[in-house]
């Protein structure tokens, strides 16, 4: 899938998962990501360089702000997303930098009162099930229509959901008032 791509990681934490996949996968370039030099520190220390492996010090938040439009085939983000103090604008600058058909691939555990008032609400109201029970994995697959019954969401939500729609979801019931929740989400290829 990452084969021959460029790949923007965000929240590497300590970069074991970016080098197993700049290896592993064989993207063109794989930039990880995390806002804490100490991390960054440890992912220069402890895996052996890669020509297409580069280590950066970015905010989620400035993602947008650093990147160009339109650098990337795929942004990453793995258990870090519930962490990121403005998660809207993280969600606006990945689509800001993916290139049109680029895809979005987040996954976290969610406290599932919380997740109806975020941006991501309508991703799980797609994949999975309002009452919170468990959910197979890829229930539903290619575009899905704003879900039905909930308020489209405005401003710089808006335009991120507007421009990266659900591709793949799925919500797995983890713990009371817990899901774990897997989003895909592709940037239209036309406006
Ligand atoms: C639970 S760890 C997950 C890390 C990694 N993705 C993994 O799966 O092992 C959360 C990471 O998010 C990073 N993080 C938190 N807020 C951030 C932000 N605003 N911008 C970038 N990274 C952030 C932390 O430094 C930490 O490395």
């Amino acid at each position: 899938m990452m084969r021959g791509k460029d790949v923007l990681e965000v929240a590497c934490a300590r970069g074991g998962g970016a080098r197993y996949l700049a290896e592993v996968a064989g993207p063109r370039s794989y930039v990880a990501t995390d806002y804490l030099e100490s991390n960054l520190e440890i992912c220069r220390r402890t895996h052996s360089p890669l020509e297409n492996l580069e280590f950066r010090l970015v905010d989620a938040s400035e993602i947008g702000d650093i990147f160009p439009a339109a650098s990337f085939d795929f942004v990453l983000c793995v258990q870090a997303v519930t962490h990121f103090q403005d998660a809207r604008k993280f969600v606006f600058g990945a689509s800001q930098v993916l290139r049109p058909g680029g895809g979005l691939l987040m996954c976290d555990t969610f406290q599932r009162d919380k997740l109806q008032a975020s941006p991501l609400r309508r991703g799980v109201r797609a994949g999975g099930r309002r009452d919170g029970r468990h959910q197979p994995s890829g229930a539903r697959r290619g575009p899905l229509p704003h879900a039905v019954g909930s308020p489209r969401p405005r401003g710089a939500a808006g335009a991120a959901a507007a421009a990266a729609r659900p591709q793949a979801s799925g919500a797995s019931a983890v713990a009371v008032g817990l899901s774990y929740l897997r989003l895909v989400l592709r940037k239209p290829t036309a406006p």
